[in-house]
């Protein structure tokens, strides 16, 4: 009876609480952007609604509250199909909010590189998602073995990007 009673209880909070739906969209040409999306995905899903995506597989993203969208750099560039998506997707990236992050290698050239893969690599992305991009990340990629030391770093990251959403709202 007693434990009947508290469900009952219970019952108001848990219609009133929507869980965030978070969409996480990646290209990649060698397989490390999946990865380190699906790294990402791996860390908040017990704590939100997450849905890790390759481009190609996006229909619309009209439901989701927040977009991360990821690209690895060749030959000093964002993926073409990335930047396309970013276009093609403009009506539906206003309003949301939308968080940007790349896999390169520009780190091997120390501060100096990190800084200059955030200005341009960066940049190619913010240029093109209309609004503000909340957060941004520059992300340590490989080209033979999983560089596993970034694990810890990018599920960090994505971490302390929900909370500081759920201080915000
Ligand atoms: C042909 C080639 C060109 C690359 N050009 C750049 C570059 O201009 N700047 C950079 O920082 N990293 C560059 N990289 C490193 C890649 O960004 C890195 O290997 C990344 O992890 C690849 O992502 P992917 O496996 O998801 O395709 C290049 C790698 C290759 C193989």
């Amino acid at each position: 009876m007693e434990m009947i009673r508290h469900i009952i209880l219970l019952i108001p909070f848990s219609i009133g609480r929507k869980e965030m739906k978070v969409c996480i969209v990646y290209d990649t040409k060698r397989g490390s952007t999946g990865i380190i999306a699906s790294w990402m995905g791996e860390a908040i899903k017990d704590v939100c609604d997450v849905r890790v995506m390759h481009i190609g597989e996006v229909n619309t993203l009209k439901d989701c509250d927040l977009i991360v969208i990821g690209s690895p750099i060749y030959y000093e560039r964002p993926l073409k199909s990335v930047l396309e998506f970013l276009e093609q997707h403009q009506d539906e990236l206003r309003n949301k909010k939308v968080a940007v992050f790349v896999v390169c290698i520009a780190e091997i050239f120390g501060h100096a590189g990190k800084a200059y893969a955030e200005k341009r690599y960066v940049g190619a992305l913010i240029k093109r998602v209309p609004g503000k991009v909340i957060e941004t990340a520059v992300i340590k990629g490989w080209i033979r073995k999983p560089n596993f030391s970034q694990k810890v770093v990018v599920q960090n990251w994505i971490k302390e990007l929900l909370k500081n959403l759920e201080i915000k709202s």
